[in-house]
């Protein structure tokens, strides 16, 4: 694969080359072809959307359901993004819905239909014949509800994550999708990371090995946040009160299965999960909190660090873990280890056997001349300067419409965003069962014996 700014990234028609000369019976996404030219050899269900390209769009026709803080953050992405034309916005606050409107309006687009009655109002948004993807960054609880209506109206769905918290959420949403045959994506933006991508570039490229562990997790003192009078602090406290586990797995583990090349060769088989007794935000609130406030009838049972151990069908490891209540800097831990060498995040440093210097890391860096992925080649430096937390968000939202317009089959599917968010309601089982491994449901009814790269 030609690397280096003075070489052109694979360009479409080579990605699409290497997916036509591996037609089988599953067609190869962009992202494999550039990790894996030959993979695709299983026979998949009929009825699976894995590999399945979108329908050719001239312009990508998009409407948001929740215009909060992420909502408004993904659509000034997208409106950078040629191509994307947004339609409508719903949120249940109209100021909210106006603040995206003039957004829309002042990057020089039509005024988008607005949806402000209510929390189903979504449901009238998605009957509207203008629209061909709706995307969703309400709270959690809202998230399957507005893909399955989505999806039942003949939209392809896309949600902020995580996309379910319960398995029997993720299975609806798989069952629809295969049903309907619309797309239903979980918006994972840390998959579209500098770092990830060059780790998964290095990783598919073999540099570290055979990968045998890796670590993901969401490390993030979320505290002032998290009682705040406005925004997450109205809904993202309340499952502090009522469950236990991992509630935010995807951020850590969607790049890590990028990397374990899972739903192409392996996919989770089983976790288990400890939580440490609670005391992040018991201590913050009587530090923080008046006493008279209504917060003080909270209690919270959520253990403040969440650890869970995942293994995969072809014996992989992977350390996920949880944290959002205790004083810490921000870390997605985001490291492999290979049979020839390991990647360690924050910061990133690499460590390859036989490299000159001794038994030393190597700062990531080193690696960026020979091994940024061809995404950020293409279209990182516009990415960095339009694009929120470090232009991945920018990334994300160019490749949904790219995807979209030129009919290939997306970055990830609807078994990606079941089997990533499916740790929430696992390692809550599993701490119920005093730390019992959990079996994660083969989603993908077989499919994920499609070999990637090393398999
Ligand atoms: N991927 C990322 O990096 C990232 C970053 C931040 C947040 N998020 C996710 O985005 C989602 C939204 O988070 P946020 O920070 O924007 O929260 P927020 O509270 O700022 O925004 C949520 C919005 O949804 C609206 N809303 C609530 N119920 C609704 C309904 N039924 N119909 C329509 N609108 C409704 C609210 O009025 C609010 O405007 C969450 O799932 C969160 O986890 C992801």
């Amino acid at each position: 694969m030609p690397h280096g700014p003075a070489d052109a990234p694979l360009s479409r028609r080579d990605l699409l080359k290497a997916a036509g000369a591996a037609s089988a019976a599953l067609a190869v996404t962009p992202r494999d072809a550039l990790a894996s030219p030959a993979a695709a050899t299983v026979t998949a269900p009929a009825t699976t959307m894995m590999g399945v390209p979108f329908e050719r769009h001239e312009k990508v026709r998009v409407a948001i359901v929740g215009t909060g803080l992420r909502g408004r953050s993904v659509l000034g992405e997208l409106l950078a993004v040629d191509g994307a034309v947004i339609t409508a916005l719903c949120d249940i606050v109209p100021e909210k819905a106006a603040r995206a409107a003039k957004m829309v309006t002042d990057a020089g687009q039509p005024a988008p239909a607005l949806y402000t009655a209510g929390e189903r109002d979504f449901e009238k948004l998605v009957q509207r014949d203008d629209i061909d993807i709706v995307y969703t960054a309400t709270p959690w609880p809202w998230h399957t509800p507005v893909c399955l209506a989505a999806m039942h109206a003949g939209k392809h769905a896309a949600s902020e994550v995580p996309i379910a918290s319960s398995l029997k959420d993720c299975w609806e949403l798989v069952n629809t999708s295969e049903k309907t045959r619309k797309h239903c994506l979980m918006m994972e933006n840390c998959c579209y990371d500098f770092n990830e991508m060059l780790i998964d570039t290095m990783v598919k490229k073999g540099l570290f090995g055979e990968i045998l562990y890796a670590e993901a997790a969401y490390i993030h003192d979320l505290r002032s946040i998290l009682f705040e009078d406005r925004d997450e602090g109205l809904w993202r406290r309340k499952p502090h009160t009522n469950r236990d586990g991992n509630f935010y797995p995807t951020h850590g583990l969607g790049p890590v299965a990028w990397y374990l090349d899972i739903h192409k060769g392996d996919r989770f088989d089983f976790l288990v999960s400890m939580s440490t007794p609670e005391r992040g935000l018991t201590e913050w609130r009587e530090a923080n909190v008046p006493k008279d406030s209504p917060k003080w009838e909270e209690r919270y049972i959520a253990g403040d660090f969440n650890s869970s151990l995942v293994k995969t069908m072809r014996g992989k490891t992977i350390l996920l873990q949880h944290n959002v209540t205790l004083p810490t800097p921000y870390d997605r831990l985001n490291s492999v280890r290979g049979t020839k060498g390991v990647f360690k995040d924050y910061p990133g440093r690499v460590y390859l056997e036989g490299q000159p210097g001794g038994h030393g890391f190597k700062p990531v860096d080193t690696y960026k001349a020979e091994h940024t992925h061809p995404l950020w080649l293409r279209v990182g430096e516009i990415a960095r300067q339009k694009g929120g937390h470090g232009g991945m968000d920018y990334l994300m939202a160019f490749r949904m419409i790219e995807c979209m317009r030129e009919g290939t089959p997306p970055d990830f599917d609807v078994y990606d965003a079941a089997a990533w968010s499916a740790p929430w309601p696992l390692s809550e089982a599993s701490l119920a069962k005093n730390s019992a491994p959990m079996k994660f449901p083969d989603f993908t009814r077989g499919a994920w014996q499609r070999p990637g790269k090393g398999a």
